[in-house]
Order: structure tokens, then sequence, then C-alpha cells
């Protein structure tokens, strides 16, 4: 197998797109969270899951409760913000692979499986596997699977050294910092810390905001992967294992 760490990343939807404004791309940020993948790319494998933001989160609120428009729209423009993701990757010098969600993952019974081998394949060619959330086969029917939960899966499979989840804001807070000005950053986060977190999502999320971004961060932590929370600023930070302004994720 190729050598080389395993890091998976994930990119919020918060970051690369503008939350609050529909189908909209978030430029300088996808370009800079592209630069910084880059640097932490060299001597690595990357495997990177991106969320839906204003892409995804708006094509499902629109379709409401038509599943035709949900399948249609939500593939169509889950693809077109991947595009965006591939090119700016490709654009900051990484060999960049698109994969749709559905040929990564699927659910029977319920239970969550990869595609191992298509990532593994990417991955053995020098490339950078790029899914993001979207529609994936879940018991027979075309439905949503959130990239968090994505990310995680694939961090825990494919025994990945490290998982980081960005984020438009820096840290975990006790509180969504964006609401609470009481809100206090997080330098570790615990399974017993859960409760106590009160959260929701900038803007639109239909797959659950930041609770199960945490339940999900907590879940590979606890299966032995390196899970770090943040700003694109301390990627190298989260990577390396050095101090920072983020949150480190303990099992
Ligand atoms: N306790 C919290 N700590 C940090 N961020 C929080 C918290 N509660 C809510 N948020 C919000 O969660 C957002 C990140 O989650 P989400 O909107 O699902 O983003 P993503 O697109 O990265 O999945 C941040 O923009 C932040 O405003
Ligand atoms: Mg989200």
């Amino acid at each position: 197998m190729r050598a080389g760490e395993l890091l998976v990343v994930k990119l919020g939807g918060s970051l690369i797109t503008d939350k609050r404004k529909p189908l909209t791309l978030n430029r300088e940020g996808l370009e800079t969270a592209a630069e910084a993948l880059a640097r932490v790319a060299r001597g690595r494998r990357l495997v990177v899951v991106h969320g839906g933001g204003s892409f995804g989160h708006y094509a499902v609120v629109q379709a409401g409760g038509s599943r035709e428009r949900l399948v249609s729209d939500v593939s169509y423009w889950m693809s077109a913000l991947n595009l965006e993701v591939v090119s700016a990757l490709r654009a900051a010098g990484v060999p960049a692979v698109g994969l749709p969600p559905l040929a990564v993952a699927r659910v029977d019974g319920g239970q969550l499986s990869l595609q191992r081998d298509v990532l593994e394949a990417a991955l053995e060619d020098g490339t950078v596997p790029v899914t993001h959330g979207g529609l994936v086969l879940q018991d027979g029917r075309l439905e949503i699977l959130s990239g968090d939960v994505l990310a995680s899966e694939i961090a825990v499979k494919l025994a990945a050294r490290t998982l980081a989840f960005l984020m438009d804001v820096d840290a975990v807070y006790t509180a969504d910092p964006r609401s609470d000005p009481h809100a206090r950053p997080l330098e570790v986060l615990k399974r017993s810390h859960l409760e106590a977190i009160r959260g929701g999502s900038s803007g639109i999320d239909v797959t659950g905001g930041i609770l199960l971004k945490l339940r999900e961060a907590l879940r590979a932590a606890e299966a032995g992967v390196r899970v770090a929370l943040g700003g694109v600023s301390e990627l190298e930070a989260m990577v390396e294992g050095l101090k920072g302004k983020y949150t480190r994720v303990e099992p």
C-alpha cells in the first residue's frame, strides 16, 4: 500500500458556502481551505469529505417533501459543489478526484458500510478522493447521509491517523459562539461534556448541525483516531498534534 499516514478532513459546508444565502459559494473560504489542504497533503494520504452548506441543505428544504425534487436537486447541487471543491484543490496542486457518496457508502438494515476498495484505489494512485454528504442507497432508497457521519466512518474504517473537522468557527464552544456572548471555547471535548453543550448550526443544516458532528467526532476518537475540530488556520497544528486554538477530542 502507498506510504504515508492517512488524514481525513471534513470540510464544513459552513466554510465553503455562505450558509445564509441559497446556492452561494464562499470562494475565498474554499480557496483558503484548498491551500491549507495542499500543505497538509504533502507526505500523507488524504481523503476530503465536504458538507452541503447552502447547496445541499437548501436543496433539501426547497424540495418540500417531493421525492423527485429531493433526489434530482440534491444530487445536482451537491455534484455542482463537489466540482467547485475539486477545482479549487486542483488549482492548489492537489490531485483531487470527485466521488459521489453513492460510490463510497451505503446503508443496509440501518448499518452503514463503505466501498473501501473505491477509496483505496484512488489513494493507491496517489490521488485525493473528495466525496461529500449527500444521497446514498439506504435500504433500497436514495436518502441523505451526513458528511460528518461519512467522514467519521471513513476515518474509522480506513484507520486514519487523524480526522479534522474544519468549520467556520475556531473551536467547539459551550454554546453557539455566534449567538451566545457567554460561550466559552473548549480545548478538549469528552463524551461527558456532550450533554452540557448547546448548539444548532450556522443557517440551515438538515443533517443535525454541530451536535451530530460532535457525536461523530467522539465515535472516531473512541475508535483510536486522533480527532480535532476548528478553523482552517489551525489545520497544520491539528494534523501535527501541536498546540493551537482548536478543540481536540479525547475518548
Ligand atoms: N457549541 C457550539 N460550538 C461551536 N459551534 C457551534 C456550536 N453551536 C452551534 N455552532 C455553530 O455550528 C456551526 C458549524 O456546524 P454546521 O453549521 O453544521 O457546519 P458544517 O457546515 O461545518 O457542518 C458553526 O457555524 C457555529 O455557529
Ligand atoms: Mg453540518
